[in-house]
């Protein structure tokens, strides 16, 4: 029985403010595990945890099994290309036929928006969203205000900037929700074509200027751009891109203050962000990695319910 108001994290669109905060409360129990010479504390060795990548993943991937290896989890990983949905078998059969093996949760990424709620209304096991196309990829977001908060100690009332592809992002949507419902406001930032016309609506401020909403935000989160989800072109090229969008160490010295730098990964280095920038002082993304282990922990076992002293 879940500790969270829901028994599945489909997105953060779905929880509500003390959930949020919950996860981020119990993460930090979870790092402090991970700081041990023995990383490992025995709260899910009774489950079994699926995790089917229907797409491409290095960070979530890995994050999510190393999570649950954490959590004593016994695991299984599936991966579509090696899989028999080659030979056209449908995901609920390829889920229902790997549940009847006795798993207890799965963790999906798809590339279609709403597979993993889909999913959710034919099992009746805990289903984690881990990307479903441009729609939610929520353990992300939470993973995102995990490491802001510990850097500066609150969100509320903190600027945070999304910068670049926010059209086809699945990361800048699980954010907006995430620092919205934790009392940040919100800017999204990038040319007209990859921003969604009616982005307002979600509360968040709008622009294409990428200078002057540095000198706005404590913190930007620098989004790839999604070649591979981009049917049409939305700009003339690559380097016309990155010479109005893209971040260089340059553009960080010239600003007032000092400000933190995200970005989900993999990065296009020398795209939205150069190297300089990206292994610079500011920036705190591997941080983001770090933690996302914490993260993903603390969403598995409230979700799984283990109100046990286990998790010590
Ligand atoms: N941030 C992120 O989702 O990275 P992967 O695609 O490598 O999992």
């Amino acid at each position: 029985m879940s500790l969270l108001s829901v028994s599945n994290l489909i997105g953060i669109k779905d929880l509500l403010v003390s959930d949020i905060e919950e996860i981020l409360k119990t993460a930090t129990h979870f790092k402090e595990v991970l700081q041990r010479p023995i990383k490992k504390v025995p709260s899910l060795r009774d489950l079994t945890i699926a995790n089917l990548f229907f797409e491409n993943s290095t960070r979530t991937r890995v994050s999510f099994e190393l999570a649950q290896k954490r959590l004593g989890a016994d695991v299984i990983n599936f991966s579509a290309s090696t899989s028999s949905v080659k030979k056209g078998e449908t995901l609920v059969d390829t889920v229902k036929n790997i549940l009847a093996m006795k798993v207890d949760m799965v963790v999906m990424r798809h590339s279609s928006p709403g597979a993993c709620v889909f999913l959710s209304r034919h099992v009746g096991v805990p289903v984690i969203n881990a990307g479903d196309g441009a729609h939610e990829h929520p353990t992300q977001a939470l993973l995102d205000a995990y490491s802001i908060k510990e850097k500066t100690g609150e969100l509320k009332g903190l600027n945070v900037a999304i910068v670049g592809d926010i059209l086809h992002s699945r990361v800048a949507l699980s954010n907006i929700f995430c620092l919205k419902k934790l009392g940040a406001n919100v800017r999204v930032c990038g040319p007209p074509t990859l921003i969604p016309k009616h982005i307002s609506e979600l509360g968040v401020q709008v622009s294409h200027h990428l200078t002057e909403t540095l000198e706005w935000c404590d913190v930007a989160n620098m989004l790839r751009i999604q070649l591979e989800r981009q049917d049409i072109k939305y700009f003339p090229s690559l380097r016309e891109y990155t010479m109005l969008y893209g971040l260089n160490g340059e553009i960080l010295n010239r600003l007032r203050k000092k400000i933190i730098i995200m970005h989900p990964g993999p990065i296009n280095r020398g795209v939205e962000i150069t190297s300089e920038v990206a292994d610079g002082p500011h920036s705190i993304i591997l941080d983001q990695v770090e933690n996302g282990v914490a993260v993903r922990m603390a969403v598995m076992y409230l979700l799984a319910g283990k109100r046990d002293n286990q998790a010590n």
